[in-house]
């Protein structure tokens, strides 16, 4: 009989399945064994704070579940924060209940840098103004020249 795996349960374990590694655009998350699509990886924790307590402290790890309400995603133990944005990804979110979930939107072979897109309000303040370093951008701009 075939199992589904639970929704809001993250089934990878952080050293056992998932390794942090440097690259061109800082720390990623990457894949230490095979994904299924669908696959609930990781959960996106920290602080829950008003918009208010989001725009006095800022930074890259805030992660918006609603009109006013943000992850502060800085701990450490968030691992999570680690996951890159692709505009071709690999991974999607999932909002459930003000809890931030991240699933395999395809299979991933182990090796793979896990990633998904941050959305257009992230995109257009963090990454577009150093220029997106996915895989896809990447591609394109060396098409380009
Ligand atoms: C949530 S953090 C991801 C982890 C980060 N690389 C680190 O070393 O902590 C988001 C930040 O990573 C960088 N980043 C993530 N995806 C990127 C991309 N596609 N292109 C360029 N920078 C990216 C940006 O500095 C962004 O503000
Ligand atoms: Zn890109």
């Amino acid at each position: 009989m075939k199992t589904k795996t639970p929704k809001n349960i993250p089934i990878y374990k952080y050293p056992q399945d998932l390794a942090t590694k440097r690259g061109v655009n800082g720390l990623g998350l990457f894949a230490k064994v095979p994904m299924k699509k669908g696959d609930c990886i990781i959960e996106y924790i920290g602080e829950v704070i008003n918009d208010k307590e989001a725009n006095n402290r800022g930074g890259r790890y805030l992660f918006q579940t609603s009109k006013d309400r943000h992850i502060d995603g800085t701990t450490r133990s968030n691992i999570a924060r680690y996951i890159n944005h692709s505009c071709r990804p690999n991974c999607e979110v999932d909002i459930i209940k003000g809890r931030v979930f991240v699933y395999a939107k395809r299979k991933i072979e182990p090796g793979e840098e896990l990633a998904y897109d941050y959305g257009k309000e992230y995109w257009d303040e963090h990454i577009k103004p150093k220029g997106c370093g996915c895989v896809k951008c990447v591609e394109k701009r060396s098409l380009v020249k």
